[in-house]
């Protein structure tokens, strides 16, 4: 079964990126992590990062037509983009949310999510292994 990991700005930047709150593996670590957690899951998984709204409110809206099930990280756009909550609203499978740290311990503009709400769930804190936390979500709930 297919599934999207849509990943918002800045991911790409991983392991460059504040390696004190991010951790030091790469993004090429994270589309890796992901397709061996989609393998045991039997999940054929499509790794996208984009720093544009615009790119990441299309890739929502492919996957509504496709009834794709998606595990995203919004990353900034997690706290301000409504674009981003009413493309998520047109969801037609399950979508979960995902971040690297655990922004309620972090400054306070990080503790509000407005795409939270219209998701079907979140995880946050684990690093990278909340990805494959989020795969495995899907895995048992689509
Ligand atoms: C993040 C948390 C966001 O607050 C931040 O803007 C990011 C990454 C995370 O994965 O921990 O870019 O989504």
């Amino acid at each position: 079964r297919p599934v999207y990991v849509f990943n918002g700005p800045n991911l790409s930047r991983l392991g460059t990126r504040e390696p004190d709150v991010y951790g030091a593996e790469t993004f090429e670590d994270l589309v890796e992590l992901c397709r061996e957690a989609g393998r045991e899951l039997g999940l054929s998984v499509d790794v996208r990062q984009t720093d544009d709204e615009a790119e990441l409110v299309g890739w929502l809206h492919e996957a509504a037509d496709s009834r794709t099930p998606v595990v995203l990280n919004p990353a900034a756009f997690t706290h301000y983009s409504y674009a981003l909550r009413d493309a998520i609203a047109q969801r037609t499978a399950p979508l979960v949310e995902v971040h690297i740290s655990n922004p309620a311990a972090r400054e306070e503009f990080r503790h509000n999510s407005v795409v939270a709400g219209v998701a079907t769930g979140t995880v946050a804190g684990f690093g990278l292994r909340s990805y494959a936390l989020a795969l495995r979500a899907i895995a048992e709930e689509a």
